[in-house]
């Protein structure tokens, strides 16, 4: 029965189909839903400490409950099931599965086992994440991210995690957004673990992707056949808000050091030479890279996750030397401008366009590497209606154009393989506590009851009919 919003079904002028195989799920992160963060054995992440620390998080709120996904994953397992997707992308908690960052706890591994068989039991594709910006607490007082270290840590939980589950989950990602974790851990301090020191963000960033790198290394040393292995980067495409060199090279600032900066090292093209120029004055990249670490990196990829929600839009300044109003390493003699048009209630604002044109040049730029989008969603201001549903048109709306704008550009030649939208839950959204809400299932915070919101009933019949409405 295709009850989620027929009207959108009904009045649309067509529908476009996807390819076959296309891998539809959703996505969700351990400090975001699991809650249980003493139990199971679990040691301290750097999001313990950090939400405990006083204003850092909108309302006080931390991750300490949030879904209770660590005791309710059975049921969130048959919503997914209800809800007929064919792949959840979760992550794993490294300070559960090592409390301490490097001795295994038994009970650690135990519990993602049990959550992948209840998956596959279902017949719902298990979509690994190992980082997502979760670092054991013990690992960053011996420096975090910014002690080379680190990356071999991870390197050898990565290979403890798929000792434990590579008989049974064929799809990998290492790190998401490495952007995050660097940027806004190291350098604008709004993430765990809050430092604010560009030159330290520059190094965390080298010291993540070498992190990936070396763990590539060990996954496809232990690698079955069928097995794939990605990274996930966030993108947010730079619009110039004018014509003229002066504004382009106002994108291309912001573009080197958010898209191209990540990404380029892993395609084995080495860090972009104009964004080692734009951020030299600031220090803790060149220090940082060895010799032989850009190889390591740029180890071969299955496929890239894409994450997308927004473009930036950009202006130059009159001086190229005057600082930025965007705390990124190394930007100068530009600003960030206020979005346009439609907002989320996240306050990004909707350009579907900017997706397509992102897949596109992806394609172009990395040779036709196959793309995953690995989470894209939106939040909103949700309430439950007094017939007990949660109507959320602005969510579908979102949903239905951005998968018109995936579908765009696998018109254009895009590889793109899989969407996994963001999230299948509401949650913990970092700074933002649990004020905003990015699920297609909307949890209630005081009782933990689930309720589908009509965005995932759209979402079910997107995947029953492997297609999107093409317009109403
Ligand atoms: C991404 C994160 C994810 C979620 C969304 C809204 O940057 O990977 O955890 O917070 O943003």
């Amino acid at each position: 029965m295709l009850d989620g919003k027929p009207e959108i079904w009904g009045q649309a002028t067509g529908v476009l189909n996807f390819p076959q195989r296309f891998l539809w799920g959703a996505s969700t992160a351990s400090y975001q839903v699991e809650g249980g963060v003493t139990e199971g054995g679990r040691g301290p992440s750097i999001w313990d400490v950090f939400t405990g620390l006083p204003g850092k998080i909108q309302d006080g709120a931390t991750g300490e409950v949030a879904c209770d996904h660590f005791h309710r994953y059975p049921e969130d397992v048959t919503i997914m099931a209800d809800l007929g997707l064919p792949a959840y992308r979760f992550s794993v908690s490294w300070s559960r599965v090592m409390p301490d960052g490097k001795t295994v706890s038994q009970q650690g591994l135990d519990h993602y086992r049990r959550l992948v068989d209840e998956l596959r039991g279902r017949d719902i594709e298990p979509v690994l994440t190992l980082y997502h910006w979760d670092l054991p607490q013990a690992l960053e007082d011996e420096g975090g991210w910014r002690s080379r270290e680190t990356a071999d840590h991870f390197a050898a939980y990565a290979a403890t995690v798929h000792q434990a589950l590579g008989d049974r989950v064929n799809q990998w990602t290492t790190i998401n957004e490495p952007f995050c974790a660097a940027f806004l851990g190291y350098g604008s301090g709004i993430h765990a673990p809050g430092h604010t020191d560009p030159a330290a963000a520059l190094t965390a960033a080298h010291h993540l992707l070498l992190a990936h790198g070396k763990a590539m290394r060990e996954l496809r040393a232990q690698s079955a056949p069928g097995q794939e292995f990605s990274l996930a980067l966030n993108f947010s495409p730079a619009l110039a808000d004018g014509h003229g060199p002066e504004h382009a090279e106002a994108a291309r600032k912001f573009d080197g050091i958010h898209n191209r900066f990540f990404l380029d090292p892993v395609l084995g093209k080495g860090y972009p030479d104009d964004v080692l120029a734009d951020v030299a004055h600031v220090g803790g990249l060149e220090s940082a890279i060895q010799d032989g670490d850009l190889a390591t990196i740029s180890a071969p990829i299955d496929w890239l996750g894409v994450n997308y929600y927004a473009p930036t839009r950009v202006a130059p300044l009159d001086d190229p030397h005057a600082p930025s109003n965007c705390p990124l390493p190394g930007l100068r003699g530009m600003d960030v401008l206020p979005p346009r048009g439609r907002l989320t209630a996240f306050g990004w604002e909707q350009t579907p366009g900017s997706l397509t044109e992102l897949l596109r040049w992806l394609n172009w730029h990395t040779g036709g590497l196959p793309l995953i989008v690995a989470e894209n969603g939106a939040a909103f201001e949700d309430s439950v209606d007094p017939d007990d549903r949660i109507h959320d048109p602005d969510r579908v709306t979102y949903l239905a154009e951005h998968l018109r704008a995936v579908h765009a550009a696998i018109d254009g030649g895009a590889d793109v393989r899989g969407y996994l939208v963001w999230s299948l839950l509401d949650n913990f959204e970092w700074s933002m506590g649990y004020s905003k809400r990015f699920g297609i299932v909307h949890v209630d915070f005081e009782t933990q009851r689930r309720r589908l919101k009509d965005s995932a009933l759209f979402y079910r019949d997107v995947i029953a009919r492997n297609a999107v409405p093409a317009g109403v």
